[in-house]
């Protein structure tokens, strides 16, 4: 497996193998990489023949106060991790290799961007889709494979995929959970094991919703909002939002189409901020 540090080197790399007629894929991460980035790594790898494991923890998608200095760097693990999954090569620049001193150019998608996370995190989608572009130029891929558990970071990277006419097929992954239902995340390492079996209602809070609207039949959108924050809330817990989203779009809807939609929360669990969704 080989490491990769500059962007230069990269080019060349995927330019020899497309020139051999090589399948790239591409799955982009920041590092501390757990069971739901293999699971990506392994997708990838059934839809390609070289496989590509980006690790870069990316400054422009952190907020002034968020966790960019705290953000949990392993990368001799992730090194270990990839080799025993098969992965062909690592592409961990340097920001300063990535982001010019005077760089002046940003990609922003502005339509789902600005609902769920982007409204608690005003500039980090664009952040997102400015270092997926700049991957994507660097690494050249045929295809991407993305997490479902950021589920609106993948219907913004197809947006933008779209919008944008890059040449890359995204695919996603299924959300990979804990045995308590807790969605598999870098941030859980903030916590210790009492606060991760607590945070395992996150997930009990979207089954909740997800049986509300499947067995009883409810298609109200405000009822089945309720039931999960009710199912979620205690004093560890605040809520940051809970929607009934376009499962494609991640674009809030007002009427629930089933099989169409998924439930989307973020919560604040003590000092960590977590993401998760369900399908309906
Ligand atoms: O999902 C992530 O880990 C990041 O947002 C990504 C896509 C690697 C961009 O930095």
């Amino acid at each position: 497996m080989k490491i990769i540090r500059t962007p230069e080197e990269m080019h060349s790399f995927s330019k020899s193998e497309r020139e051999a007629g090589k399948r790239i894929s591409l799955v982009p991460t920041m590092g501390a990489l757990h069971e739901g980035h293999l699971s990506l790594v392994d997708k990838a790898k059934s839809l390609s023949d070289v496989c590509v494991v980006s690790i870069f923890v990316n400054p422009t998608q952190f907020g002034p106060n968020e966790d960019y200095a705290s953000y949990p760097r392993t990368f001799d693990d992730d090194v270990k991790k990839c080799e025993e999954r098969g992965v062909d090569a690592i592409f961990a620049p340097s920001p300063e290799s990535i982001y010019l001193p005077d760089a002046s150019t940003k990609i922003v998608e502005s339509s789902i961007s600005s609902n769920l996370c982007g409204k608690s995190r005003p500039k980090h989608f664009a952040g997102v889709t400015t270092i997926v572009g700049i991957l994507f130029n660097i690494v050249r891929p045929h295809l991407a494979v993305f997490g479902e558990k950021d589920a609106q970071q993948a219907a913004i990277i197809k947006r933008m995929v779209r919008d944008l006419f890059f040449d890359v097929e995204i695919e996603t992954g299924e959300i990979v959970r804990e045995p308590s239902g807790l969605a598999l995340s870098s941030r859980n390492k903030y916590m210790d094991k009492l606060e991760r079996e607590g945070a395992a209602r996150i997930h009990s809070a979207l089954l909740a919703g997800k049986r509300l609207a499947e067995e009883e039949n409810c298609d109200n959108v405000d009822r089945i909002k309720t039931r999960v924050i009710n199912e979620v809330s205690n004093a560890k817990t605040r809520v940051i939002y809970v929607e009934v989203v376009d499962s494609e779009t991640s674009l809030p809807v007002q009427r629930l189409e089933r099989g169409k939609a998924r439930i989307s929360i973020a919560v604040w669990y003590g000092n960590t901020r977590l993401i998760d969704n369900i399908r309906i």
